[in-house]
Parts: C-alpha cells; structure tokens; sequence
C-alpha cells in the first residue's frame, strides 16, 4: 500500500505489525474515553478476518494514525479509526477511509458499515464527505455513557 489519493504529502499506508502496537496505544489512548487495550490490538493483529493499517509520516518515521476493519464475507465493518491530535485536519482520517473504499471496491465487495456517536460531529463530516449515509441507529451502543451509535453504511461499486 502507498500513499495515493489525495494523501497528505509523505504520508504512508501500510498493514501493522505488532511492533507498531505502542504507536497504535498512545493515538488510542487520547483519542477515546474507553480506550482498546494492548491485548484487544493483539488479538486483531492475530484474526484472519481483521485487518490493522497505520499511517506514517516524517524520518524517522512515526506513526500518525490508524484503522482495525474487519472483512465478512462481502462486508467491511470499520471498528477503529483514530488520528493522533496534532495531526488531525491534515487529510489522515480521509485517506484511511478512502483506501478502505478501494480495497473493499478492489475485491467486488458490497459495502463498508461502521457505527459513530451522534456527538462526533466531525467524523460524521468526513464519513457523508466519502458518501458513508445513516441507515439507522444501535441504542445505548456506547458502554461510557449510554449514548447510541449512528450506523452508517457506504456502498461500494461493484
Ligand atoms: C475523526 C478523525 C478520525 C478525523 O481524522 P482527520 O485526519 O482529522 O480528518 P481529515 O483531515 O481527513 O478530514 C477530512 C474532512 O472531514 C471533516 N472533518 C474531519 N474532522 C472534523 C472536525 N473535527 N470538525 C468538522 N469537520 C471535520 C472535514 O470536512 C474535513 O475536511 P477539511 O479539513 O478539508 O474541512 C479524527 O478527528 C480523530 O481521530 N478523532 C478521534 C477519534 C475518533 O473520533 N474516531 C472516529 C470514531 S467513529
């Protein structure tokens, strides 16, 4: 995977491994209120069906972002997507969703699905900017507190 579509300048894509797992852990970590554990990233980097992508930038290079989706037969179910702080705004989110959009349309799969809070107005952008549209709603999804989950979906072109 290489930087393309729109990237960030220098920006690189590439499937983690499990020496990234610290740079994964401290984006996590201020990034969420109930932030995945070290082992929870482990055990992605292990299942066949999940897939685990960061973006790096800079030399010596660091990581910057990153994104766990699983594949489910024709399905891309997004779990995680974070971007470090003081990197966001710079097209990171953008490029992650967009590659997940081509290797999902790559493969002849259907569509890609992921949840958000309705508070995460921000990511709401940048999911109906890539064509992701709300089809429904998950009640109290979000174990903190309570709130629900925008189910969005994107249809991928077959
Ligand atoms: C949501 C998140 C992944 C976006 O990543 P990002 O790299 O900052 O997003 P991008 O720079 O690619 O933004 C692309 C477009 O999305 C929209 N967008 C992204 N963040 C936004 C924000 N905070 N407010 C308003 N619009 C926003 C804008 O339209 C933006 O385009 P623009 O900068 O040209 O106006 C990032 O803010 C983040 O990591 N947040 C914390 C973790 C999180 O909420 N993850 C998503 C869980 S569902």
């Amino acid at each position: 995977m290489a930087a393309a579509l729109d990237a960030p300048p220098h920006a690189v894509l590439r499937l983690a491994a499990a020496e990234d797992l610290p740079g994964i852990l401290a984006i996590e970590r201020v990034s969420f209120a109930t932030p995945w554990t070290e082992k929870m990233f482990a055990e992605e980097l292990k299942n066949e069906w999940s897939n685990v992508w960061v973006t790096e930038v800079g030399e010596p290079r660091r990581i910057v972002a990153f994104t766990v989706f699983w594949v489910a037969y024709d399905e891309i179910h997004v779990l995680n997507v974070a971007v470090a702080p003081e990197e966001r705004r710079r097209g990171h989110g953008r490029l992650i969703l967009r590659s997940i959009v081509a290797f999902g349309e790559h493969r002849r799969m259907s569509h890609v699905v992921l949840e958000v809070r309705p508070s995460n107005e921000g990511a709401q952008r940048l999911y109906q900017s890539l064509d992701f549209r709300p089809v429904g709603v998950r009640p109290r999804y979000y174990q903190d507190n309570g709130e629900d989950a925008i189910l969005m979906v994107r249809m991928l072109k077959r």
